[in-house]
């Protein structure tokens, strides 16, 4: 069973192709990555992860001694019965057009019985568009959606943990994809591919709309001078129907933002609640705004965390960065400091915490990496976005 499929993942050099790749190498599946990424592929051809995952390293080298390929010529493909497309996707024309056109080169360059896996976050209108290819239905591709859900940084803890949506035409069809899955340990669960694409979008949706009511809360609190901190600690003490709710602060990264607009895009309308998530979070942002102006009368202050959450060394849709580029509009001089970001990676000047530490007592804090735990700021001005 083991050696049944051969993988290949195309985009398999990205956030989610690579950890998923090194996991299924683990298992002694022979796989291959395509991606158009070279730099990145000569990276992981070294051993060095390329951005920050949990346990990536070990799996990189693991994967890398079992052979694990990296070719930039999607024409590999044809020698491989199990194709998993990880490309990176939104409801933006320019990559909905990307999306599409890869999947027919896929398409054309798969061999005939293969089976193809939509690993991106993709909508009902372009799986409905795949299955209705002429060349996929002659060639008889079998398509299935297997969407990603893990939390950037934990991929290779919960990749074994979550258990995986399954859609397909049919469960004849599925039966070999449910085997592979059970052969990697991961439970499935079948479902329609309309099912299962809501259920994508819905996941990130509602969490951003989670996040995001917090912070509405934070507004109406600011606004009528009232400290939320205090609030929320008192409210969460001894009473466990709070005890679950998430701490205010930006709510950005590569997934939510976009996920909960293609799910409007798709299935909302303008009325709907969900449209105005996001003038709550930009509100909370001219509200961080509104306190670097009022208690940084200078205009000067370090800034520490740069990256969308804690702990993670992604830039993509980082509202610390966002924040960052809008007040240095306002006049602001900024010393970013992050540890978890590589100079060579960013194009802003970045600090060490020790380089800057006198040239002002203003910090803001916008996102709480752990090495910021171990600074000293007694004596300082600070202000953090969210609370621990
Ligand atoms: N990052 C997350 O935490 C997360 C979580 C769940 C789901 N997702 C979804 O997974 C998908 C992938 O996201 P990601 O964060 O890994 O994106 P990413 O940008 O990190 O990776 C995409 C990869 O595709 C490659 N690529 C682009 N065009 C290509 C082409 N024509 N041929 C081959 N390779 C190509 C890029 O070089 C890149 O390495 C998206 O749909 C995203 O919404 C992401």
């Amino acid at each position: 069973m083991l050696n049944k499929f051969k993988v290949a993942v195309v985009g398999g050099a990205g956030h989610i192709g690579l950890p998923l790749s090194c996991f299924i190498s683990s298992k002694g599946y022979e796989v291959l990555i395509v991606d158009i990424n070279e730099k990145t592929l000569n990276k992981i051809k070294n051993n060095e992860p390329p951005f920050f995952e949990e346990d990536l390293q070990k799996y990189l080298e693991n994967a890398n001694k079992n052979n694990l390929q990296t070719n930039t010529d999607l024409k590999k493909i044809k020698d491989f019965n199990l194709i998993i497309i990880t490309l990176g996707t939104s409801s933006e024309q320019s990559e909905v057009d990307n999306f599409r056109k890869l999947v027919s080169e896929v398409v054309e360059l798969a061999s005939e019985e293969s089976n193809l896996i939509l690993r991106s976050t993709v909508s009902i209108e372009e799986i409905d568009k795949i299955k209705e290819n002429r060349l996929l239905i002659k060639k008889n591709i079998k398509l299935f959606y297997c969407p990603e859900r893990i939390a950037e940084g934990k991929s290779l803890k919960e990749i074994k943990e979550l258990p995986q949506i399954l859609a397909s035409q049919n469960q004849k069809e599925a039966k070999p994809i449910v085997e592979f899955f059970e052969s990697l340990g991961i439970k499935t669960y079948l479902t329609s591919f309309r099912n299962a694409a809501f259920l994508k979008l819905f996941s990130n949706a509602y969490r951003y709309a989670e996040f995001t009511l917090v912070n509405e809360f934070f507004n109406v609190a600011e606004k009528n001078n009232i400290d939320f901190k205090e609030i929320i600690e008192l409210a969460k003490v001894d009473y466990p129907r709070l005890m679950k709710m998430p701490s205010y602060g930006f709510v950005g990264g590569p997934c939510l933002i976009k996920d909960t607009k293609t799910f409007i895009d798709q299935y909302s309308n303008e009325t709907s609640v969900l449209t105005s998530l996001q003038e709550s979070n930009n509100e909370f942002m001219q509200l961080i705004i509104k306190k670097c102006l009022i208690n940084f009368p200078d205009k000067i202050f370090i800034q520490l965390g740069m990256t969308f959450k804690p702990n993670s060394d992604d830039l993509r849709s980082s509202l610390a960065y966002k924040l960052y580029k809008m007040l240095i509009q306002e006049g602001f001089k900024i010393y970013p400091v992050d540890l978890n970001l590589k100079p060579e990676d960013v194009d802003f000047k970045l600090f060490n915490y020790e380089e800057v530490v006198d040239k002002t007592d203003n910090i803001l804090i916008t996102t709480n990496h752990k090495f910021i735990n171990k600074l000293d700021l007694s004596n300082k001005k600070v202000i953090t976005v969210g609370y621990k």
